[in-house]
């Protein structure tokens, strides 16, 4: 009798309602989560530290007020319109904000791409995982050199075979386990999954991020043999501003790219979330709390841990060394070696790991739920459903980037999804809302409702300021890295085929979104639910 009255509550959720956000609070942690992710923690400090320290600050500042706030703003307040209409993702909310017929084929870019996203970011994220429980059990101690912790990580990855790993299977196993735990979370829906996870992972992860900072700003001079590796010089690098780096173009080509990733604009994942909101919601401040929650992490947290703590131990040239190879060398290399020879290293290794791993956790669902939220609101699909059809796509697509990772499979991905393609569909999307849909129905719709007034400066920075920017930046990446990655310029010649997997993967995704579209306008249109 129970099960009836449940499956009939069901029935009637999926097919005449969809969810809200429970409060406040709720939606504020749930879009935190969505925004801090590995980037605050790892790709932050490096891009900083290499971008002239204290001095990149200035053009992260003002990336932040002319493209990341502004964009935020138009993505809530499109999220929260479409969601007027019962749409959760771009095809949908573009329908309704453009009366043209080819829009919500543009609209697919908001769902395809976060999905190519997430089936690389699970992989990372699941090292995380692994790398947690490697701490705790100790399963490096005793790798002391970079050049060890790079076998064991290359050996993890199945890249080369050693005493460590002899295969790729335990990558897997813990890929497998990491996508597992997604789609857990996601088959619980929005309420019961998606909050829950932000509102016990949130705290946690501040918790967590906190005593590792206290213990990295209590670590004095860990070897008297070198004076001047200590915290303070960490700290001193990391901050001390380089105002020479201003001149070069790449420190503010970084900072914008730095902006756009951290706040998870330019992804269709936002615009998901604040479909979620009721209709005179705030989303003035709400965008602005969520946003603090994540500079806080990123500047305060991940400014804090990494960089200093690496300073302290190696000292200023190899940590350049170790921040040139990129942010995953600095995580999942350098640090290591430094838990071992802290006390109780095994647990601050955990510490950094598990925190990782919940960073990249609440992010990575956020990467799922536009596609969730498509078949749910366009196909009518109900939860389970999707969330096993979700899974099975980023199963597959995650295991070709698990055993292609060699060949350059997922950087191809990465640029294309996580460099170029963003940057482009938030210069559509600012376009569509301030030109199309028009900046006097936008402003209309991000004051709706408002807990705070915004000033009208920002009225001409959205209509103006920000599309510029973004066509500056879109310009000036395609010609400096666009055309030699297009053209696949210096790759080896191995690599090719799977270079071209990765873009028929990409165009495979697209395209099924195309057909997709068309089917569930077909049966809106058949269902009288089409103005
Ligand atoms: N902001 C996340 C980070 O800092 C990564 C990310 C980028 C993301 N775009 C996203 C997460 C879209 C969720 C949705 O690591």
């Amino acid at each position: 009798m129970e099960q009836a009255v449940d499956k009939h509550k069901q029935h009637q959720f999926h097919h005449h309602t969809r969810e809200f956000w429970s409060s406040r609070i709720a939606l504020i942690l749930a879009m935190a989560g969505n925004a801090i992710g590995l980037g605050n923690f790892l790709r932050f400090p490096v891009k900083a530290a290499q971008n002239g320290g204290g001095a990149f600050m200035i053009p992260y500042f003002i990336a932040l007020v002319f493209l990341g706030i502004p964009l935020l703003w138009v993505e809530w307040a499109m999220g929260r319109f479409g969601g007027r209409y019962r749409h959760g993702t771009t095809p949908g909310i573009f329908y309704r904000m453009w009366n043209n017929r080819f829009i919500k084929y543009v609209g697919a870019i908001g769902v395809v791409m976060p999905v190519i996203i997430c089936i690389y970011y699970n992989y990372i994220e699941s090292w995380t995982l692994s790398y947690s429980f490697f701490s705790l059990f100790n399963k490096y101690t005793g790798v002391t050199t970079r050049e060890g912790m790079g076998t064991f990580l290359a050996s993890y990855q199945g890249r080369v075979p050693s005493e460590y790993f002899s295969n790729i299977w335990t990558a897997y196993a813990f890929f497998v386990l990491t996508l597992a735990i997604n789609v857990y979370v996601l088959r619980k829906g929005v309420v019961k999954g998606i909050e829950v996870l932000a509102k016990w992972g949130l705290p946690l992860l501040f918790f967590f991020g906190v005593i590792l900072v206290i213990r990295v700003f209590t670590l004095g001079t860990p070897d008297p043999a070198y004076p001047d590796r200590n915290i303070l010089n960490g700290l001193a690098y990391m901050w001390n501003p380089d105002f020479s780096r201003l001149k070069d173009s790449s420190c503010w080509l970084a900072a914008a790219g730095q902006i756009f990733f951290t706040l998870s604009v330019g992804f269709g994942a936002i615009q998901t979330y604040a479909s979620y909101l009721k209709e005179k919601d705030d989303v003035a401040l709400s965008g602005l709390s969520a946003c603090s929650l994540n500079e806080f992490a990123e500047v305060i947290l991940g400014g804090s841990i990494a960089i200093p703590v690496a300073i302290a131990f190696f000292g200023l040239s190899e940590t350049q060394a170790i921040a040139k190879g990129g942010a995953f060398d600095l995580g999942f290399q350098a640090l290591p070696i430094v838990f071992q020879k802290l006390h109780f290293g095994s647990i601050f290794g955990f510490l950094w790991f598990f925190l990782l791993f919940i960073a990249g956790i609440t992010s990575s669902v956020a990467l799922s739920q536009p596609a969730m939220a498509f078949l749910q609101d366009e196909l009518r699909m109900p939860l389970k459903k999707a969330a096993n059809l979700v899974g099975a796509v980023l199963f597959i697509g995650g295991t070709m980037v698990v055993f292609f990772l060699r060949y350059g499979f997922l950087d191809e991905l990465d640029f294309w999804a996580g460099t170029v393609g963003l940057v482009a569909f938030a210069f559509i999307e600012t376009v569509l809302f301030a030109w199309i849909f028009g900046m006097d129905k936008g402003w209309h719709e991000i004051n709706l409702g408002a807990d705070i007034n915004l000033s009208r400066i920002f009225y001409y920075i959205i209509k103006y300021v920000t599309p510029l920017y973004l066509l500056v930046l879109l310009v000036t990446w395609f010609c400096q890295d666009g055309i030699a990655v297009l053209f696949m310029k210096g790759v080896p010649q191995e690599n090719v085929p799977y270079l071209w997997g990765a873009r028929a993967l990409m165009a495979a995704l697209l395209i099924t979104g195309f057909v997709l579209i068309k089917l569930a306008w077909k049966q809106h249109r058949e269902a009288g639910r089409l103005p």
